[in-house]
């Protein structure tokens, strides 16, 4: 451990279970030295075990439905009254689509349904970063990051709507961080994150060969939830300040490989 976190006080979003990447970015935070405010939806919090969690690090779980900016609101002025003072670090970890869980295929969305996505998988990024702004509950050097998937640049049929959502969700992070950077230095990034084990990865149709492949294609294996954590640590201390406005891929190479050897060779 190197107490990267050493005095920094966040809030982490997203931590359902043992396998979420919020719960192991969580448990690394906890072991380098920062502090936190733990959050999920109501329904999320009830079904899941993040009162272990809390009680593991230290950490109050306040529950908010990131849609709903109020419960935001008063997520970050119970934050910042247990905590001590403004926020250094926030991560959004949270993406869901109703077309996904009811198994619509792409060209055959319920727009209800669409819409309901993109607000809890972009649109709560939104909402976050502006009630943070307005409150200016962020110290300076702050750095706040959301997770995404390569599917917002390149076709993935079965990753369904929750491409356009994750494209949605690098455009907020790039537009508010402007922003953000100007009003208070905070930095603002996204990581696309490999495919991963957890209850949202496991909702993509196909998730074995789809997880499967990505190791295949990737020079260094896929990225696990914990590799993700270490990343997020690096992009909350203080060695990564001039980092901002950036979609940072995570994913062993992945996204820079045209075909591995392991790829061909099945289809030689
Ligand atoms: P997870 O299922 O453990 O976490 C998703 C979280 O979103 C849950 O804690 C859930 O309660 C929360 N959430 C859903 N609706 C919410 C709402 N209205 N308000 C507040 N929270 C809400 O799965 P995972 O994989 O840890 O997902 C975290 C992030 O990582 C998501 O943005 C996901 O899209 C992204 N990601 C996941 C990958 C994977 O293969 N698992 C790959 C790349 C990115």
């Amino acid at each position: 451990m190197y107490n990267l976190l050493k005095g920094k006080k966040g809030i982490i979003f997203g931590a359902l279970d043992e396998n979420s990447i919020a719960w192991k970015t969580a448990e690394r935070i906890h072991e380098e030295g920062g502090v936190f405010v733990l959050t999920n939806a109501p329904a999320s919090i009830r079904m899941g075990n993040i009162d272990d969690l809390a009680l593991k690090t230290g950490a109050t779980v306040i529950p908010a439905d990131a849609t709903s900016v109020s419960d935001l609101e008063y997520l970050v002025d119970q934050a910042m009254i247990i905590l001590g003072g403004k926020i250094d670090f926030v991560l959004h970890s949270i993406g869901m689509s109703v077309n996904v869980r009811k198994g619509n295929h792409y060209t055959d969305q319920n727009y209800d349904f669409t819409e309901k996505g993109w607000n809890v998988s972009a649109v709560s990024f939104h909402k976050v970063l502006q009630v943070l702004y307005h409150k200016d509950a962020m110290n300076e050097w702050g750095s706040i990051v959301a997770l995404s998937y390569m599917a917002a640049q390149r076709v993935f049929p079965d990753y369904n709507d929750m491409a356009d959502n994750k494209a949605f969700l690098e455009s907020i992070a790039r537009s508010f961080g402007y922003f953000f950077g100007k009003k208070s230095k905070v930095r603002v990034n996204t990581i696309s994150q490999s495919p991963t084990a957890t209850k949202a990865g496991h909702g993509v149709k196909g998730f074995k060969g789809f997880i499967t492949y990505s190791e295949n294609m990737s020079p260094l294996g896929n990225a696990s939830a914990l590799d993700c954590a270490n990343y997020t640590i690096t992009l909350f201390s203080d060695l990564t300040r001039k980092v901002t406005l950036q979609n940072l891929m995570h994913d062993g190479g992945f996204s820079n490989v045209g075909v591995s050897q392991e790829i061909m060779e099945m289809f030689e």
